[in-house]
C-alpha cells in the first residue's frame, strides 16, 4: 500500500491533535496528513506536536465541520480531491439536566457531532465509491453504545453516529470502503475542562431541588472520579486509532478502554435492557462503597497496565 492521504477533523487539541501528530511522524511513512481545524489561530499546539512533520508529511488547514462550503472548499484543495482515510473526530459535549439545557444547544451539538460527520461523508463518499476504495473512521465514545446519565443529547448524538456507520457501513463494503467507529470512554482533553467548566457556571433553576442536587452532589463528583480512574490520554487514543487505520481487516467497532468494557458489555448481556439500567443505578444512588473500591481496582489495574 502506498502513501494515504487521511484527512482529520478537529485537529486544535485533544485526539484530533494527537491522531495527527502521530500519523505525521509514523517511521513507515505511511502518510500524508491534512490536520484541519474550524480556528487556524489555534494550530499552534499542532505545529508544536508536529515538530519537523509540519508541511512535509503534515499540511494544516481550515474546516468547519458545520459549514458545507468549508469542507468542500478543503477537499477542493487537495490533490484529485483524493482522501484515502477520513478520521471525523470534530465534537462537542454537553452534560446536565435536560430541564435546563435549550433546544437550540442541543441542536448545535447535533450540528456538530452528528450532521458534521454527514457532511463530510457526503462530500467524500462518491470520490471513495469511484476509487472502490477508502476508510471512514468515527471518532464516536462508549457513550454511543450505553448511555449515561445527565449525558442524554451528547449520547442521543454519539447513538446517532453509530447508527449512521452502521447502515452505511453495509453499502461501503460493497464499493472496498471501510467503516470503523473507534469508541473511547473518558479521555483527558480539553473535552473534559470544556464540559465542566459549563457545568459549574450552568443554571439549575430550570430543574427541580432534588434533580440539581443529584447533578452536582452525585454525578458530578463521579464522573470527575472516573475520568481520574480509567481516564486515557489522547495519545493511547491516537496509538489504537493508527492500528484500526493500518489493520488489513479494520473492525466495525474498535472500543480503546478495556477497563471500560464491563460496562458496555451488560448492555449486549440483557436484550431487555434491564441489566445496564439497574447496574448503573445500584452503582450510582445506592452503592458509593462498592462504586469507590471499584474504582479503586481499576484504578491500580491501569497504572499496572501503563507499566507494562
Ligand atoms: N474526551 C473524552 O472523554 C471523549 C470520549 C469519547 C469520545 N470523545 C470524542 O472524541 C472527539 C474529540 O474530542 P476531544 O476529547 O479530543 O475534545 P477536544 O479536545 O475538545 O477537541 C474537540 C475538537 O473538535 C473541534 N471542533 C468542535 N466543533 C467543530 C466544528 N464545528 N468544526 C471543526 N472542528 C470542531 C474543536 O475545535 P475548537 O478548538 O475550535 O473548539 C477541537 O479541535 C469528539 O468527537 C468527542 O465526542 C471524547
Amino acid at each position: 500500500m502506498g502513501t494515504r492521504r487521511v484527512l482529520v477533523t478537529g485537529c486544535s487539541s485533544g485526539i484530533g491533535l494527537a491522531v495527527a501528530a502521530r500519523l505525521a511522524k509514523d517511521e513507515l511513512r505511511r502518510f500524508k496528513v491534512v490536520a484541519t481545524m474550524r480556528d487556524l489561530r489555534k494550530r499552534g499546539p499542532l505545529e508544536k506536536a508536529a515538530g519537523d512533520s509540519l508541511n512535509k508529511t503534515l499540511e494544516i488547514k481550515q474546516l468547519d465541520a458545520c459549514c458545507e462550503a468549508s469542507i468542500r472548499e478543503c477537499v477542493n484543495s487537495l490533490p484529485d480531491r483524493r482522501v484515502d482515510v477520513l478520521v471525523n473526530n470534530a465534537g462537542v459535549g454537553m452534560i446536565g439536566p435536560l430541564e435546563c439545557q435549550s433546544i437550540d444547544a442541543m441542536k448545535n451539538l447535533f450540528d456538530t457531532n452528528f450532521f458534521g460527520l454527514a457532511r463530510l461523508v457526503k462530500e467524500l463518499l462518491p470520490d471513495m465509491k469511484q476509487r472502490q476504495s477508502g476508510h471512514i473512521v468515527v471518532m464516536s465514545s462508549v457513550m454511543g453504545i450505553q448511555g449515561l446519565l445527565f449525558n442524554d443529547v451528547y449520547s442521543a448524538s454519539k447513538f446517532a453516529v453509530e447508527g449512521f456507520c452502521e447502515s452505511l457501513a453495509v453499502q461501503a463494503m460493497k464499493f472496498s470502503i471501510k467503516t470503523t467507529l473507534v469508541e473511547p470512554g473518558p479521555v483527558v482533553t480539553e473535552f473534559e475542562r470544556k464540559v465542566y467548566e459549563d457545568a459549574e457556571k450552568m443554571d439549575l433553576s430550570g430543574t427541580d431541588e432534588e434533580t440539581a442536587k443529584i447533578f452536582r452532589e452525585v454525578y458530578l463528583p463521579y464522573s470527575k472520579k472516573i475520568f481520574a480512574s480509567l481516564g486515557q490520554t489522547p495519545e493511547e487514543v491516537a496509538e489504537q486509532t493508527v492500528k484500526v487505520i493500518t489493520a488489513k481487516e479494520p473492525p466495525l467497532r474498535h472500543q480503546t478502554n478495556r477497563l471500560y468494557m464491563p460496562m458496555t458489555a451488560l448492555k449486549h448481556a440483557d436484550p431487555t435492557g434491564r441489566l445496564p439500567l439497574d447496574a448503573f443505578y445500584k452503582m450510582i444512588f445506592k452503592h458509593d462503597s462498592v462504586f469507590n473500591a471499584t474504582l479503586g481496582v481499576l484504578r491500580m489495574l491501569q497504572r499496572s497496565a501503563w507499566k507494562k
